[in-house]
């Protein structure tokens, strides 16, 4: 049978695609202190010998009230020990549910190193002065693209995306500035659980997981791949 579905015109053999993991484990030993330098040593790695086009790519997963999930790529743009940041429309899917649900999850998917990490937490919105500089950091033609696109909503057709923004242009051009849209902004997901995923021969990875006590300090855990 090929791949997972009845089709006869597949292109691959969907079942038969695997790949053997890199030999070279993550050990208790080796791991930082926090997870958050151990993510800065693994974004080094991933940013300048990982093969990745975009290593802050990251796949950004919500809830609504009920618990009905929902997942999108974001880029990270800032991460320290306060948390990981992002930025995007309030008004969006993801800013509206994160509104009612403050519970999130990221996963960071390094498939060319076969790594993933995966971090568990809460997010809130960045402070108005901290998005206004990351704002005015982006090019003129961001700028007004987020003004233009009310993100997640139905729009007509392309051409009233593009009549929006010829608009915005004339009356904010280039060299100009450009006001910071007020459902614009920053999410920071402060984590309580990162897991660093290392493929390994036979899928018999590493899996280590930080978890947050109570007093700030970090514990580590091995789960079973
Ligand atoms: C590589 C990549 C990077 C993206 N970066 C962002 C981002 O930083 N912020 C953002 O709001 N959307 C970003 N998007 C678009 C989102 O995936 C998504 O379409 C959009 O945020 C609307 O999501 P929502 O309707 O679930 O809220 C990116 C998409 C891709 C593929």
């Amino acid at each position: 049978m090929a791949g997972v579905t009845d089709r006869d015109d597949v292109l691959f053999d969907l079942a038969s695609m695997r790949k053997q993991y890199r030999a070279q484990g993550l050990a208790e030993s080796e791991l930082a202190a926090g997870p958050v330098e151990q993510f800065a040593r693994w974004f080094e790695q991933a940013a300048t010998e990982g093969g990745l086009f975009e290593p802050n790519a990251m796949v950004v997963s919500t809830a609504d009230a009920e618990g009905r999930p929902s997942s999108r790529t974001v880029l990270l743009k800032h991460f320290d020990e306060r948390g990981f940041v992002f930025y995007t429309n309030y008004d969006s899917r993801k800013g509206r549910e994160l509104g009612s649900n403050p519970y999130v999850s990221l996963l960071f998917p390094w498939h060319p190193m076969a790594r993933q990490v995966i971090v568990s937490g809460v997010a809130r919105r960045t402070g108005r002065d901290e998005t206004a500089a990351y704002f005015r950091s982006r090019p003129h033609g961001s700028r007004l693209g987020a003004w233009a696109s009310a993100q997640s909503s139905v729009v007509a057709g392309r051409e009233d995306l593009d009549a929006a923004y010829a608009e915005l242009a004339e009356r904010y051009p280039e060299g100009g500035q450009v006001p910071v849209p007020p459902h614009w902004g920053g999410f920071r997901v402060a984590p309580s659980e990162v897991e660093f995923w290392q493929g390994r021969e036979n899928r018999l990875h590493d899996r280590l997981r930080y978890v947050a006590r109570a007093d700030g300090s970090w514990r580590v855990e091995r789960l079973s791949p």
